[in-house]
């Protein structure tokens, strides 16, 4: 009931009247009412005037499944989505999904995260209804060797959807922060549970600053956000969906492979190329430049004797960046 009366509401610029809502749902006035209420909980402001009827004012300046799935427009990526009110780290919730057997395409996304994980062991931190913090789960039916471009892809998906919403020019670092400027805005975590020969699920866990204003000591001078970089707060529900949305276009339309197309526009984009780097491998710290990305997403690096190596995982400094 509420849902219908939102998109009803959604799709009116004007007053629509209890009678009109009752009439078209085939149901009571006090029904109507009751569902008007329930999206005032779910907090949408919605303006009710006697003789007139109501009016959607705002969507909920806070994560709301309803308002995400109103803006998606995906088949797979977000066929469930569920918003927690707070979790230690969306990633670890999923992953026990996951291993009960959930279908793929699911989204878990949280108005808080406890203990986010980044990469490296790392801590992810945002703050309660400051930043988007959200897993999704795929089951490709591929060796575990295959899933090396998912990472890249969501870099790449991620990166667009946040240029296209807000016009910042965001690049990626590989493999897969997003970054504005010198600062990182976007970070990706993506896990995986396997056989020897075949994935049993792949879980991706994106985290993007978004009104966070100010950042810890320690990460201050690589951190950064949507609103420190434009001024302007965005609208949570809806950038999760445009991000999910680019997310599934991304993934299904590249067949979860760095396709020719995708690793041009992914190195398009990609602030490493072109810089100096240094990696390490084993207890070594090595410099040279890195000069592309290959079809399996590792970092093609020119060493000072001209030879070129793969760079495949680990921690990558670039020159002028962090
Ligand atoms: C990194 O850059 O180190 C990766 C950060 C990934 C953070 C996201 S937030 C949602 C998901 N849940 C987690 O616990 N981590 C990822």
């Amino acid at each position: 009931m509420k849902n219908k009366i939102l998109s009803i509401l959604l799709s009116s610029k004007d007053y629509v009247s209890g009678q009109a809502l009752a009439e078209e749902l085939g149901v009571s006035r006090q029904a109507v009412w009751k569902g008007v209420n329930a999206l005032k909980e779910s907090g949408y402001e919605i303006a009710s005037t006697p003789n007139k009827g109501y009016k959607l004012v705002s969507p909920p300046d806070f994560l709301n499944a309803e308002a995400i799935k109103n803006e998606l427009k995906t088949e797979l990526i977000g066929r469930e989505i569920i918003v927690l009110d707070s979790v230690d780290s969306t990633n670890d919730y999923l992953k026990e999904l996951g291993n009960n057997g959930c279908r793929e395409g699911v989204v878990v996304t949280t108005r808080e995260q406890k203990k986010g994980k980044g990469r490296m062991g790392r801590v992810w931190q945002s703050k309660r209804d400051e930043n988007l913090a959200f897993s999704f789960l795929l089951r490709p039916k591929m060796a575990p060797g295959g899933v090396a471009a998912i990472t890249p892809l969501a870099g790449l998906a991620v990166c667009r959807a946040l240029r296209e919403t807000t016009g910042l020019d965001c690049r990626i670092k590989w493999p897969n922060d997003i970054i504005v400027g010198k600062k990182k805005i976007v970070g990706i975590l993506t896990e995986m549970a396997a056989e020897f020969d075949a994935v049993e699920y792949i879980i991706t866990g994106i985290g993007v600053n978004i009104d966070q204003a100010v950042f810890p000591e320690e990460i201050e001078y690589k951190a950064t956000s949507i609103l420190l970089e434009t001024g302007r707060h965005y609208d949570k529900n809806r950038l999760l969906a445009k991000i999910l949305t680019c997310l599934e276009k991304e993934l299904l339309s590249n067949n979860l492979r760095l396709s020719q197309t995708a690793l041009e526009e992914y190195s398009d984009l990609c602030a490493t190329i072109g810089k100096g780097i240094t990696f390490t491998r084993g207890s070594r710290k090595i410099n040279g430049m890195a000069v592309g990305v290959a079809e399996n997403g590792e970092l093609k690096v020119m060493l000072s004797d001209g030879s070129i190596c793969s760079v495949y995982s680990g921690e990558v400094t670039v020159q002028g960046i962090y």
